[in-house]
C-alpha cells in the first residue's frame, strides 16, 4: 500500500500532466467558432449535391482534396468512395479515429432552401430524388473543421489522428459490399492500429445543442430480411385457378405483425419488425406467380433477436404452406448492436460537457434506429454519440425525422459537433492511462 505521501505526490503528477493545458483548449474553442462559418458551407455544398451509397464519388474526391490540402497523409479511394487521413501529432501518444459517413439517401427533397438537392436518379427501378436526409452532410463537414483544426495545433498533439470518412452508412446497393464493414476489411483499424475510436450523428428530433447517450447498448441491431412468395399464375377472373401469392402475402404481413406483438417479451428490450417493400403483378387482370417483400428487424438484445429469425422464417414458411404456395426467407444481419464501451463512455461524458454545457449533455434510453459504426466498435473501443439540432419553434411530436422529404436541422448544431469532437479527441490524447 502506497504511503500518503506518495500517494498525494502522484496525485499531484496526474494532474500536471494528466490534462489538456486551458489555454489550448480555449484556442481551439476559439478556432472551432471561426471556422465555423466555412463547416456550413461545406455541409451546404455536400447537401446540394448529395450521392446515394457507394456512389460517393464527387463527395469522396471533395473530402480528399480538403485533407490533402491540409498536408495529411490521405488515401482516396478506401471500400469503394471513402477517405481516410492520418494526422500525426508531435507528441507520442495513442491513435484515436474520428468517423464520419457520407453518403445520401433516395429522398426527394421539399423545401425551398437556396441549397435544397435537385439530384435525381434511379433506384430500385424507381425514379427518386437524393437528399442528404439523415444529415451525413453534417457529419462530413464536422470531421473536416476536425482535421483542419487539429491540423494547425499539430504541435500540441499526443498521438496520432485518424479521420475516417466512410461511404454506403445507409447500406450498399444489393450485391455490394461497403460501408463500415468493408473499411475495417480493408484494414482501417489497421496501421497504425487504432486503440479508441469517436463517432457521432446529427438529430433533427432533439433538442437543438443538446448531446446525448447511452453506455453499453446505445442502438438496435438492424437485420434486413426478404420473403419471396411463390404461387400460381391465373387470370384475374379465376382465382380458384391460382395460388395468389398477393393474398399469401397479405397474410404473411400480418402474421409477421404477431411476433413483436403477441410473442415477444417487451418488458425485457423492444424489438421491431417492419415491411417497407413490396411487389408483385403486372396488370390489373393477371394474378401473379410471384411476390416479393423486404423489411427491417430491430433488436436490442442478441438473444431475442435470434428468436424473431427463427419466428419470421417460421410464420411465412408455415402461412404459405397453407395456401399451397412456398415462401423462401433470407435474413441478412445488417448492423450489430451499437455498443458504447461504458469505462471509456464515462471518461468522455467530461469533454461532452464542455463542448455542450452542463444541462446540454444527458443520457437517453436505447433508440431502434441502427448505425453501421457498431462494426468498429465490435474491433475497438468506442463512444458514439447525438448531437441535437431541432430547429426552434417545432413540436416535437411532429417534427419531421430522419429520412423524410422534410427533414430539417439547424446548422448551429454544427458549431456543437464540431467543439464536442475537437474535446473529445483532445481530452483522450491527454487521459493519464494514454501517456
Ligand atoms: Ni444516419
Amino acid at each position: 500500500m502506497k504511503n500518503l505521501f506518495t500517494f498525494i505526490f502522484s496525485v499531484a503528477i496526474l494532474h500536471s500532466f494528466a490534462q489538456v493545458n486551458p489555454k489550448l483548449q480555449t484556442k481551439i474553442d476559439q478556432q472551432a467558432s471561426e471556422l465555423e462559418a466555412n463547416v456550413i458551407q461545406w455541409r451546404r455544398h455536400f447537401h446540394e449535391f448529395p450521392e446515394l451509397s457507394n456512389r460517393e464519388v464527387k463527395t469522396g474526391a471533395y473530402i480528399a482534396e480538403h485533407l490533402k490540402k491540409l498536408g495529411l497523409e490521405v488515401q482516396y479511394p478506401v471500400a469503394k468512395t471513402g477517405v481516410v487521413a492520418l494526422l500525426k501529432g508531435a507528441k507520442p501518444g495513442p491513435v484515436i479515429a474520428l468517423r464520419a459517413d457520407i453518403d445520401a439517401l433516395p429522398v426527394t427533397e421539399r423545401n425551398s432552401l437556396p441549397f435544397a438537392s435537385k439530384v435525381k436518379t434511379t433506384y430500385n427501378e424507381q425514379e427518386t430524388g437524393v437528399m442528404h436526409a439523415c444529415g451525413h452532410d453534417t457529419h462530413t463537414a464536422i470531421l473536416m473543421g476536425v482535421a483542419e483544426i487539429l491540423s494547425k495545433n499539430k504541435a500540441d498533439l499526443k498521438g496520432t489522428v485518424k479521420f475516417i470518412f466512410q461511404p454506403a452508412e445507409e447500406g450498399a446497393p444489393a450485391g455490394e459490399e461497403g460501408g463500415a464493414a468493408l473499411m475495417v476489411k480493408e484494414g482501417v483499424l489497421e496501421n497504425p492500429k487504432v486503440d479508441v475510436i469517436f463517432g457521432m450523428h446529427i438529430i433533427s428530433i432533439s433538442p437543438l445543442g443538446v448531446i446525448t447517450y447511452k453506455p453499453a447498448g446505445m442502438m438496435a441491431a438492424a437485420d434486413w430480411f426478404s420473403i419471396k412468395v411463390k404461387g400460381r399464375q391465373a387470370h384475374g377472373s379465376s382465382p380458384w385457378m391460382s395460388i395468389d401469392p398477393i393474398v399469401v402475402s397479405a397474410q404473411i404481413i400480418s402474421g409477421l405483425q404477431t411476433i413483436v406483438s403477441r410473442q415477444t417479451d417487451l418488458t425485457k428490450e423492444a424489438a421491431v419488425i417492419t415491411v417497407g417493400r413490396i411487389q408483385s403483378g403486372i396488370r390489373e387482370n393477371i394474378i401473379p406467380e410471384e411476390a416479393v417483400m423486404a423489411g427491417t428487424i430491430r433488436t436490442l438484445d442478441v438473444e431475442m433477436q435470434d428468436k424473431i429469425h427463427e419466428k419470421i422464417r417460421l410464420t411465412a414458411t408455415k402461412i404459405a404452406e397453407s395456401a399451397g404456395a412456398t415462401a423462401e426467407v433470407s435474413i441478412d444481419k445488417k448492423f450489430p448492436l451499437t455498443y458504447n464501451d461504458p469505462a471509456l463512455t464515462e471518461k468522455m461524458v467530461p469533454s461532452l460537457v464542455r463542448a455542450a454545457g452542463k444541462e446540454k449533455v444527458m443520457q437517453i434510453p436505447a433508440i431502434t434506429g441502427s448505425e453501421d459504426f457498431s462494426e468498429y466498435q465490435k474491433k475497438v473501443p468506442g463512444l458514439f454519440f447525438f448531437v441535437g439540432a431541432m430547429p426552434p419553434n417545432q413540436d416535437p411530436s411532429t417534427v419531421p425525422s430522419h429520412h423524410t422529404p422534410d427533414f430539417m436541422i439547424d446548422e448551429s448544431a454544427l458549431l456543437t459537433g464540431l467543439k464536442a469532437m475537437l474535446n473529445v479527441t483532445l481530452e483522450y490524447m491527454y487521459l493519464p492511462a494514454n501517456k
